[in-house]
């Protein structure tokens, strides 16, 4: 350690700090623009000048790291000549528009012109004009003429997120800040250099003009849109979401948003939005829709009881909404009927679950069928930025398709279809055959020969034994690995640990709520209300169209029940099934507690009220009480927050029973058809966000294109046990022969409708010209 005073004060930090950061310890604050603690030194800008005693000049704070017994003045009148020299140079050629400018009360150029500028300007000549809100892509805008060149968006993309699509041109006074080959940047991290950029130059275009820094309010809140949660801040004026902006979380998050998360706001006040109630398609008033259905609920607990009843949750409500209706529904009414809504039957034993610092000290990653890049962005750049700490980490994508990435390269470990849980079964057994965990696993039968390569099998089961830390991503679509999970787990005895990376991003505060959150939990309902065991389901927020895998059941479901309701934001897909309609409040419209996917607990308060006769849960469910004959009590003594668990849920520490596998899979000769999480899942419908949400979504190999006769982009129409689907497909040198990729949710590509497996596929034009 290394011991220094700065400005008077002492202070002892690791070797290797810069000063800036020792000064920043300290609460000194030392004006920077190109230094961000996350890009590491530049020393572009020379806006940190400092004079550290004995040295004959000014020293750059961010590019000197501490000595011992160093002494450093951050103030005086050498320091304050130097910024304020520097400050003259970056106003030579600035055009002054603060006034008009998104960035005016909110930026540095200005704070530190106020702070440390010359009172006059000297220089009389014209100033460089340059390009004023040109593009970067369809979110960011660049005044190239605000530009103080400090380059941290240049390097956030090319060394951060590794997609070096930003670039300084010209020489001298011509410099400016561009887009590689003037093409609009294609990274889903683009919105991040808006935060990054010291001054005006990158603006967010939807945020333009919209509003000014002392006529808004920002409210610390998560975003819903997938289970990372990053931490944002948001920005509401005349009633609507008009910004989100990353918010950095000391020791723990820097405040990167993806794209998806940062631009999808809209769906607040989307045209589509569900804004009035209606019974059975006929709009009627708030109050006497929630009435009807309060007397539709009073009349099934009076006749049958309240076991007669069935709650699904989804959607975006908070840990304490959930635990309002989980009140009324289990309480009040007395159903046993309760279920959360999920995209995935996996489910994670709380003693396998992972967090991000166990992202931070992992020596390997392993990606269960999931590609983090496009399911959970935010989590790529953990892995990157891991991966620069820690050169060797090891990433290994296992699934039927590809899952690493140039960005963040690795190993891809090619399966057949549903063999992921036998081909991690039969690694382990390569090095512990007789370890219990493995016969309990795989009661002695095996996968068919042939369906791994002995090196590579070798390779992973190194690994799994040899891992000093081991992090699974697992997107949950095949359930028998949570227990290879469990079995490696009390196999090895380093630490193991999963990161589930499964919708609803809440799934886990329901769970805290008191909703069984097993996938059973929620196909039993389905099951009951088939056999007309249920009178009413209610589904709050729950999206079975777009989530549940059985659509077969899901209809069967609902057409059995006497009343369906419906709470949420956007119609689902069911429309025609539903009995009533309730429009709900959203994420940014009320406080709450959100659950992300390291079970982190994470408070959002709200920005804006629901719109129309929207409202939030606790006002449907207080007249719901009513009208039992009760007074709903509230649930204020309800705190998710365990003493022991800190801001994580607490874990329990014993593990739970798990199966055997099932039969080793068989093969097909036909094309299989596989899913996955998406970032642009549906639901949330969004006008910003229209040119990203990629219109060909599925993917085909090369091979199968031409098979098919594909070009780049063509649609198919995919038949599985009678059912058809028609899908808009690319093709992606990534995806293997045979294997058709869609995401989960894609409204109109419902890959639940048919189901997963072997498909027989044709070319839509064909069907056409039939
Ligand atoms: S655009 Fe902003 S972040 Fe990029 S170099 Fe210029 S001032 Fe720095
Ligand atoms: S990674 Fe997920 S939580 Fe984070 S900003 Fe993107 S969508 Fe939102
Ligand atoms: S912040 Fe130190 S040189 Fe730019």
């Amino acid at each position: 350690m290394i011991r220094l005073t700065i400005d008077g004060q002492e202070v002892t930090v690791p070797e290797g700090t810069m000063i800036a950061d020792a000064a920043a310890r300290l609460g000194i604050e030392i004006p920077v623009y190109c230094y961000h603690e996350a890009l590491g030194p530049l020393g572009a800008c020379r806006m940190c000048l400092v004079q550290v005693e004995k040295m004959p000049k000014l020293a750059t704070a961010c590019t000197t790291a501490v000595q011992e017994g160093m002494v450093v003045h951050t103030h005086g009148p050498q320091v304050d000549k130097g910024r304020q020299g520097m400050l003259e140079f970056l106003l030579i050629n600035h055009p002054l528009d603060c006034p008009v400018c998104d960035k005016g009360g909110e930026c540095f150029l200005q704070d530190y012109t106020f702070e440390y500028g010359a009172p006059k300007g000297r220089f009389l000549e014209p100033k460089i004009q340059k390009v004023k809100d040109g593009p970067i892509n369809e979110f960011v805008l660049v005044d190239q003429e605000r530009c103080v060149l400090c380059q941290r968006c240049v390097r956030f993309m090319g060394e951060y997120v590794g997609e070096p699509q930003l670039l300084l041109e010209g020489r001298g006074v011509e410099t400016v800040v561009t887009t590689v080959d003037h093409q609009p940047a294609t990274s889903q991290f683009t919105g991040n250099v808006i935060d990054l950029c010291p001054v005006g130059a990158l603006l967010s275009k939807p945020y333009h003009y919209k509003a000014r820094p002392w006529n808004i309010e920002r409210q610390e809140s998560v975003c819903p849109h997938c289970p990372v949660g990053c931490t944002m801040l948001v920005t509401g004026r005349d009633g609507r979401i008009v910004r989100t902006e990353g918010r950095p979380v000391p020791d723990r998050e820097w405040g990167w948003l993806c794209d998806r998360g940062r631009f999808g706001y809209d769906y607040t006040y989307h045209a589509s939005r569900l804004t009035t109630s209606s019974l059975r398609g006929v709009s009627q008033a708030a109050a006497y829709t929630t009435r009807e259905v309060g007397q539709w609920l009073k009349e099934v607990v009076t006749q049958g009881g309240g076991d007669r009843t069935g709650w699904i949750i989804g959607g975006s409500h908070t840990v304490e909404e959930a635990r309002e209706l989980w009140h009324f529904a289990h309480e009040i009414v007395g159903s046993p009927n309760l279920a959360v809504s999920r995209n995935v039957p996996g489910y994670l034993p709380r003693p396998l679950n992972g967090t991000f610092d166990d992202v931070k000290q992992a020596d390997t990653v392993i990606y269960l069928g999931v590609d983090p890049y496009e399911a959970v962005p935010v989590v790529h750049l953990k892995l990157r930025e891991r991966r620069r700490h820690f050169p060797t980490l090891n990433i290994v994508g296992i699934g039927a398709r590809r899952l690493t990435r140039e960005t963040l390269p690795g190993e891809d470990i090619l399966v057949a279809p549903g063999s992921e849980a036998w081909v991690l079964a039969e690694v382990l057994r390569l090095k512990h055959p007789d370890h219990p965990a493995v016969a309990r696993l795989t009661a002695g039968r095996h996968l068919a020969s042939g369906q791994l390569a002995s090196e590579v099998a070798e390779r992973l089961a190194d690994l799994l034994d040899k891992s000093a830390h081991l992090v699974f991503l697992w997107d949950g679509l095949h359930p028998e690995l949570e227990s290879v999970l469990q079995a490696i787990q009390s196999i090895r005895t380093a630490p193991t640990k999963v990161l589930p990376t499964w919708r609803p991003s809440n799934w886990r505060g329901f769970e805290a709520a008191g909703f069984p959150a097993r996938f059973e939990a929620l196909t039993r309902v389905l099951q009951k209300a088939r056999d007309g065991e249920l009178d009413l389901l209610v589904l709050w927020g729950a999206d079975l169209w777009n989530e549940y895998p059985d659509q077969a059941l899901v209809q069967d479901a609902l057409s059995r029940v006497r009343y369906v309701v419906y709470e949420g934001v956007v119609p689902p897909g069911g429309g025609d099934l539903i009995d009533a309609w309730l429009p709900g409040a959203t994420w940014g419209e009320v406080t709450g507690t959100y659950v992300n996917m390291e079970a982190r607990l994470q408070t959002a308060t709200a920005s804006v009220n629901p719109p129309g006769q929207a409202r939030p849960t606790k006002t449907y469910i207080t007249a719901f009480t009513r009208t039992l004959g009760h007074v709903f009590p509230g649930v204020e003594d309800f705190d998710p927050y365990d003493p022991e668990g800190g801001d994580l849920l607490p874990m329990t520490t014993a593990s739970e029973e798990w199966e055997p596998l099932s039969e080793p899979p068989v093969g097909s000769e036909k094309p299989w058809l596989i899913t996955g999480q998406w970032v642009f899942e549906g639901g949330y419908p969004s006008d910003i966000l229209q040119h990203r949400r990629p219109e060909y979504p599925a993917r085909i190999s090369p091979e199968d294109a031409e098979k098919w006769g594909i070009g780049e982009t063509g649609r198919l129409q995919l038949t599985r046990d009678g059912k058809q689907l028609a899908v808009r497909v690319t093709v992606d040198a990534r995806m293997p022969e045979g294997v058709i990729w869609i995401p989960l949710g894609v409204p109109d590509m419902p890959v639940n409708f048919i189901g997963t497996g072997p498909v027989d596929v044709t070319s839509l034009e064909e069907v056409h010209s039939a």
